[in-house]
């Protein structure tokens, strides 16, 4: 039985043409690209499943906003209202904007990490792992084994695995864990959500050590919806009421703001109300973002920013937004192709090393998968595998990803039903001459972050 379609609770009123290029066009541009999605033009793609992060559509309010943003260099009424929408939401006394989630992560871990320490998290996003590992600290991930196989239908996939946290602080000793991140929504684990009760019982293993919880916050709305639906002391409350619950046991947060609060760029430092870390904050944002009343953003972003925080906690829109990720893995389901399930937040995480079983990790089955569908309908997407996991640090080694996932990560209020049925066809259509696709060798990696840069080619 296919999944109903939640319709959109908006109607369109600018619209951006996409074309589809040709097969043989785009086995040239694939190739051209040295067969990384990411250096392909946005020109060449049709349906652009890259990323969620800064390519959802802005409200009108918003555009309204962007010409309402105060471009003063200190203390724009747009940085003030930004402050405003962050203390109310999240109920934390210092909020500090900087340019996205990354830039919150340099900021911040500079100074709560070095050489020697450890930084634990139910997962690591790449940017996440790689500014821990640039702090000179290194980056351990504990997500609940659950997480391990996508056809466990588990309501909190992507929660911390507590026990194995406690494990991990008596074995390095605690006064070298420098930091708790606990992601929400879980990325790297499939947009799976972390449950309250987990947030909790983190909360309480970092009190007992002494240690500190921050929360990664990008998709802190998606979280809270599925709070709402599947955590039994929730289902009345509001949204908002959930994100301060959820925030109530961080001490601190980064935040991408690109993802859930719908903006094109943006970011957010949030300090519950440690003071002297929030001097330390800004004067490391002066010197790395900007002055702390714009925090590398033009007050036209603070302002949309500021709007785009409470259209975020929308519960049409959320319910719609879910409703597109269970729509597109309906069509999967029926097609037996397997994804990271209960389908998560932001994208659909197909599971490439069950559709290509003979594509070893080290041959990239997740990126196998991307380069298919970008050269079977011009759709692009990445992996979430070994190749983005890279090598270990210490040893050059390539490590071996827990999951090999091609993501469909969708992006906010830009794609209508036909253009998922147009995926969901073309992952079908591989799925039936799968055993054709070949794996995938690099030829040239960068020493960090490779996945953005490097150069494949095909196994022959
Ligand atoms: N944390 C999480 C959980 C993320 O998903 C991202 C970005 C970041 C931090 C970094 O934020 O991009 O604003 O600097 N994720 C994007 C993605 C890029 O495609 O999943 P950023």
């Amino acid at each position: 039985m296919t999944t109903k379609y939640v319709p959109e609770p908006f109607r369109i009123k600018m619209v951006e043409t996409i074309k589809m290029l040709s097969r043989e066009e785009r086995e040239q541009k694939i190739a051209e690209a040295k067969y990384n999605v990411f250096n392909l033009r946005g020109e060449d793609v049709y349906v652009d499943l890259l990323t969620d992060s800064g390519t959802g559509a802005m409200s009108q309010e918003q555009w309204a906003g962007i010409m309402r943003g105060d471009e003063s260099y200190a203390g724009a009424s747009s940085y003030f209202k930004l402050l405003n929408a962050g203390k109310d939401i999240f109920d934390y006394e210092y909020i500090q904007p900087v340019h996205q989630g990354r830039a919150a992560e340099k900021v911040l871990f500079g100074l709560l990490m070095g050489e020697g320490e450890f930084s634990i998290s139910n997962m690591f996003f790449d940017t996440t792992r790689a500014h821990v590992e640039l702090a000179g600290a290194r980056a351990i991930d504990c997500v609940v084994p659950e997480a391990g196989d996508p056809t466990l239908r588990a309501p909190f996939k992507g929660n911390m695995d507590v026990e194995k946290l406690e494990k991990l602080i008596l074995e390095h000793g605690a006064e070298k864990i420098a930091l708790v991140i606990m992601t929400i929504t879980n990325n790297s684990a499939g947009g799976q959500p972390v449950s309250i009760q987990n947030m909790r019982d983190t909360a309480a293993i970092c009190k007992k050590y002494g240690i500190r919880l921050c929360i990664d916050a990008a998709r802190y709305a998606e979280n809270a919806f599925f709070i709402k639906q599947r955590e039994e002391e929730f289902k009345d409350k509001s949204i908002k009421e959930i994100i301060r619950e959820m925030f109530s046991y961080g001490e601190m947060f980064t935040m991408s703001a690109k993802k859930d609060s719908i903006v094109n760029i943006g970011g957010l430092i949030g300090i519950k109300n440690d003071g002297d870390l929030y001097q330390q904050i800004k004067g490391r944002t002066i010197s790395y973002e900007g002055y702390i009343t714009y925090g590398g953003l033009a007050g036209r972003d603070l302002e949309a920013l500021a709007i785009g925080l409470y259209e975020g906690l929308d519960e049409d829109y959320l319910r719609y937004r879910i409703g597109q990720m269970e729509y597109l893995a309906g069509r999967l389901d029926e097609a037996g192709i397997t994804y990271q399930a209960p389908v998560g937040g932001h994208g659909v995480f197909v599971d490439a090393k069950a559709m290509l079983p003979h594509i070893p990790y080290y041959e990239y089955p997740g990126q196998a998968l991307a380069l298919e569908l970008y050269k079977e309908a011009g759709i692009r997407s990445c992996d979430i595998g070994s190749y983005m996991l890279g090598n270990d640090p210490d040893t050059g080694e390539q490590l071996h990803a827990k999951f090999e996932f091609t993501r469909l990560a969708i992006p906010r209020r830009v794609y209508t039903q036909a253009h998922l049925d147009i995926v969901a066809d073309a992952l079908i259509a591989i799925s039936k001459r799968a055993d054709s696709v070949k794996g995938y060798r690099i030829t040239w990696e960068p020493p960090v972050l490779r996945h953005f840069q490097a150069s494949l080619e095909p196994i022959k």
